[in-house]
């Protein structure tokens, strides 16, 4: 081997050093390439039992990790050689656009996550373009999420309580405030048991024991926030009366039905979503009733444990209600792949819950910007080496399962299994 001496120019080239970014937050956020990374991000900077509340799921917690798992095991097909300039991730869904083929999902009590909750949420959905959903159980009032997204698309998510007035107020206040959608959500007869909460003696709001405080000593920021910032309340519901303890617990209604749908029907000049759908009849009757779509979901394992899968529900959905019904999916999405998977198997729509949650947790609305911006690579990059251009060309034959969780056919003879 030839060797010379090093050339000083050739050698200052090499040594391009990045000018380093003053603002920590941004630093931060930058850093994370995944929606894991800002994961691992939320859970330094938020108390443990704010962290465990967003990421816990119901008993074992084996419904998440099966949906999550369930994404892993997709195995993608490419074409190759088709030529494509730029990737197209619009979509229009429920009778409107959005610059993406995911949404943010309704999570209750946002603010205790991080301070800035919905208002975060919503103004990142608005500048992103995509639909924000804004809960029942929400710590930001339908009309404040209207006024950070006044142009985009708000979703409002209802639970029917069991005092029937305060819903009936809530989907009147969400029509007057000009939101397009209203999302029921009928997978909370009863509340799930999350362990995690119980064993951190989590309470909403949260209350400060020898625990908690030694907890806070690394977080002081998020307590700083949380003390200075307006009282923890479900924003939508503080004019209804009633304690926390008592507004959630009418949330969870065991008696509603058939019958509420056709009441919230005629009361709702929009378009009517139904969440928690687990079941093809249940998708069936829905869509024959008139429905205006479904979320087949499992509310992101947080209610039954070891429910079904909901990504691996969704061809058979499509199947029986056809491609052109609104079918919508969550549960588990961690990756922009998993969202091009669900599209690919005939969802006209996904939905993120955590994801959201853990850019919230790890950077408010910068953080809920990045995780958006992750989700938009990732469903870019995939499409592009799928070779696909747009969603539309997106099929089933770009998605399979390997074989890991796949159901046992349900026989009624036991000696045929
Ligand atoms: C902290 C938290 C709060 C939630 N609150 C609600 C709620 O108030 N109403 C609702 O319909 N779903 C709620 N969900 C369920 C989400 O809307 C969504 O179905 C679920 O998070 C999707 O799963 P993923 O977190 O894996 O994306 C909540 C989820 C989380 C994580």
């Amino acid at each position: 081997m030839k060797r010379q001496l090093p050339n000083p120019r050739e050698l200052l080239e090499l040594m391009q050093f990045k000018k380093p970014d003053l603002n920590a937050r941004r630093r931060r956020l930058d850093a994370a390439l995944t929606i894991e990374d800002l994961r691992a991000i939320a859970k330094r900077r938020t108390p443990a039992a704010a962290f465990d509340y967003t990421d816990g799921a119901a008993d074992g917690e084996i419904s998440l990790a099966r949906a999550r798992q369930a994404f892993e095991d997709v195995e993608f097909h490419p074409d190759i050689l088709r030529p494509a300039e730029r990737v197209d991730t619009s979509t229009t869904v429920l009778g409107g656009t959005s610059a993406l083929p995911f949404g943010i999902a309704p999570t209750g009590f946002t603010r205790l996550m991080q301070s800035e909750g919905e208002t975060a949420g919503a103004g990142a959905a608005a500048a992103a373009g995509i639909p924000f959903t804004l809960s029942t159980l929400g710590t930001t009032t339908i009309e404040d999420v209207k006024a950070v997204n006044p142009h985009g698309r708000n979703w409002f998510q209802l639970y029917v309580m069991r005092q029937r007035e305060i819903s009936y107020g809530l989907v009147e206040r969400a029509a007057a405030a000009g939101y397009d959608t209203l999302m029921f959500t009928v997978d909370t007869p009863v509340a799930g048991a999350r362990l995690r909460d119980t064993r951190n003696g989590f309470s909403i709001p949260p209350q400060l024991s020898i625990r908690t405080i030694a907890n806070a000593i690394p977080r002081p920021w998020w307590w700083y926030d949380f003390l200075t910032t307006p009282k923890l309340e479900f924003a939508s519901l503080s004019t209804t009366g009633g304690t926390v303890g008592e507004l959630l617990n009418s949330a969870m209604d065991p008696t509603i039905s058939y019958d509420d749908l056709e009441i919230i029907r005629s009361m709702w000049p929009g378009r009517l979503v139904v969440k928690g759908v687990q079941n093809v009849p249940d998708a069936v009757r829905l869509i024959d009733r008139g429905v205006d779509g479904i979320v087949l979901s499992n509310h992101g394992g947080r209610q039954l444990d070891r429910a079904p899968i909901p990504f691996h529900l969704l061809p058979q959905v499509v199947r029986e209600v056809g491609r052109d019904a609104t079918v919508m999916v969550d549960t588990g999405i961690m990756s922009g792949a998993d969202i091009v998977a669900s599209m690919a198997l005939g969802a006209k729509f996904t939905l993120i819950g955590r994801a959201y949650l853990y850019g919230l947790m790890a950077g408010g609305r910068q953080g809920v910007d990045r995780t958006i911006a992750i989700l938009r690579s990732e469903i870019v990059r995939t499409m592009a080496l799928l070779g696909v251009s747009s969603l539309e060309e997106l099929e089933p034959r770009h998605v399979t399962q390997l074989r890991r969780l796949e159901p046992m056919p349900l026989e009624t003879d036991p000696a045929a299994r």
